[in-house]
């Protein structure tokens, strides 16, 4: 094994190595810990992160399973996303927490660190972090919520919409509405159905990042433990092997990944979060691949909001490894994981254990696949869909627009009955993309007008530069590129303008020749934002497009773990 990088501190003699551990024997730590592989464990619990609130006690498990192998853990907080409560958005935090972590993990004493991923941006934020130091790394993820119950119905975050639908429509009341609450959040753990915790959860178990089987079982389930404690011995062997992100997160292993993704009709939000972290370990990877890799795979998971089921049925069915081996034919399975084998191998007796949740790819759910890339004069650097979650008619669609200039005007104006409006117009949201709001925050699947709910219309084509969560659902068009901010032809639309969408042409276009874009654009006032101090003022001037993974410019990449100058 090669010298361990934490002897650096550790391992000094005289002053120096005096100052290391003599403070930190004020946890009574005995003099031979300090010669064994030291692991972090980066733990975004926080009781404002709901979903991720009951880490401490997962950590102890993770501990549990470094000590035994013969590892000395070191728990330390970072900044934690949580989504519910965050303002304005956790998005617009993600790089500031990947920072926290980059910087928290190379610049103390660790040879490696369990990264405990839960609530959305928890799970991106922390591996970026860790992708631009390169120290071996594995991922505990906090698991989802039990299912939750209402009057002998199944519930999760996919049916906040449909209930607040329900709610406007007045066919529920207010106070049926406040018994929901408790009703679908009813254990620990995150949304209990593929929305974007969930989906992330499944990109690091196909990442390789994860050992199996942590991607679905339930927060609540003792197995999670398990996970944690499993986790915890293998880092420790992961360190004397010198494995790290950099040895598993190769091209072929984002590829599996995007082809995972579509298999579960996982999240949009995967996609700028991928491309990020793949910028920081510096593996290429472009928007437009995405499609090239879905378009043969089909849907094999029947999860909401795709589908009927939740993340405690996914378990039940055997959880992600039926999936990855049921696409067999069209990953690389020869990738390499954490625990040291392939995602082959890890996955050979893997069997589907309900086929109404995990069928195969010879029995697809629905012919709508789970992610489409778009381009057009609307989007020249792309755009995105989720047609699985869409209505099938809408895939061809042109409609005149019905414009607001930012998600202050569509909250004022969608319920107005004047607003002209019917269910052929396109819904479209400007300046809610990553410069322009800023944080491209989640509301792309913006609800629709009162009146056409009241009429019955269920789903009309919205199209914006922002983001839907995980969990939302509808013929969405997101992360529009380059955004309304950042000079668009998103920001040149105006209501009365023709839109055609096709998704199986992949194309998103205005009906405007270029010459009418371009006077357009001359006439048009330059927005200054004024909200231009401290981290905010940093990520507008620094954000890139969503199609680039809306890092922060400067952050790409990484600097490895290396601490060269030494102030002691
Ligand atoms: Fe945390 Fe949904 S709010 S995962």
């Amino acid at each position: 094994m090669k010298k361990l990088r934490s002897q650096d501190w550790f391992g000094r003699k005289g002053k120096d190595g005096f100052i290391y551990r003599a403070w930190m024997k004020n946890q009574g730590i005995p003099d031979f810990e300090f010669d064994k592989p030291i692991i972090g464990i980066c733990n975004t619990w926080s009781e404002l992160t709901p979903c991720n609130a009951h880490f401490r006690e997962l950590a102890e498990s993770v501990k549990r399973g470094i000590s035994e192998a013969g590892g000395f853990p070191v728990e330390f907080p970072t900044m934690s996303l949580g989504e519910t409560l965050m303002k304005p958005t956790t998005m617009l935090f993600r790089n500031l927490a990947s920072m926290a972590v980059e910087e928290s993990i190379r610049g103390n004493p660790m040879d490696g660190v369990v990264l405990m991923c839960g609530c959305d941006k928890t799970t991106p934020s922390l591996v970026m972090g860790a992708c631009s130091v390169n120290l071996p790394s594995i991922v505990v993820s906090g698991g989802a919520m039990l299912t939750g119950k209402f009057r002998g119905k199944s519930i999760g975050t996919s049916d906040v919409w449909r209930y607040s639908d329900e709610l406007k429509k007045g066919n529920i009341t207010e106070e049926e509405f406040r018994m929901l609450e408790g009703a679908m959040c009813r254990s620990r753990g995150h949304c209990a159905v593929m929305g974007t915790a969930s989906t992330m959860a499944c990109m690091v178990e196909a990442l390789g990042l994860s050992i199996p089987h942590n991607a679905a079982i339930p927060a609540a389930d003792a197995r999670r433990k398990v996970i944690a404690h499993l986790s915890g011995m293998r880092i420790v062997e992961m360190v004397k092997e010198d494995l790290k992100p950099s040895d598993i997160l190769t091209k072929e292993a984002f590829e599996n990944a995007i082809k995972i993704n579509t298999a579960i009709g996982g999240s949009t939000n995967f996609v700028v979060h991928l491309i990020a972290i793949a910028g920081r370990i510096g593996v290429p990877l472009e928007l437009l691949e995405f499609d090239d890799l879905c378009k043969d795979i089909p849907l094999i998971t029947n999860l909401q909001p795709s589908g009927e089921y939740f993340m405690e049925d996914f378990f039940e069915a055997g959880g992600l490894q039926v999936v990855i081996k049921a696409l067999k034919k069209h990953l690389h399975n020869d990738s390499l994981t954490v625990n040291g084998k392939t995602i082959g191998e890890n996955c050979k007796n893997a069997e589907s254990y309900n086929e109404a949740v995990i069928s195969n790819t010879e029995k697809p759910f629905g012919s709508e696949i789970g992610l489409a890339v778009l381009t057009g004069n609307l989007c020249e650097d792309g755009a995105v869909i989720k047609p699985s979650a869409a209505t099938s008619k809408l895939m061809q669609h042109k409609g005149k627009a019905v414009v607001f200039e930012d998600i202050e005007e569509y909250k004022h104006k969608i319920d107005d009955d004047t607003l002209e409006v019917d269910e052929n117009s396109i819904l479209v949201l400007k300046n809610v993309g990553p410069k322009g709001y800023p944080g491209m925050p989640e509301v792309g699947n913006m609800g629709l007008p009162k009146k056409l709910l009241d009429k019955g219309i269920q789903d009309m084509v919205r199209i914006s530069d922002g983001r839907m969560s995980g969990t939302g659902f509808g013929t969405v068009v997101l992360h529009v590129s380059p955004e309304a901010a950042a000079g668009g032809a998103l920001q040149l639309v105006q209501t009365g303008d023709w839109i055609t969408l096709d998704v199986p042409a992949r194309t998103l276009n205005v009906h405007l020749s270029d010459e009418e874009l371009a006077e357009r654009k001359r006439l048009l006032k330059q927005q200054t934002n004024e909200n231009d101090r401290g981290y905010v003022g940093l990520y507008i001037r620094t954000v890139q497009q969503a199609h680039l993974g809306a890092d922060l410019d400067f952050l790409v990449g990484g600097s490895g773990s290396e601490v060269v100058r030494d102030s002691h």
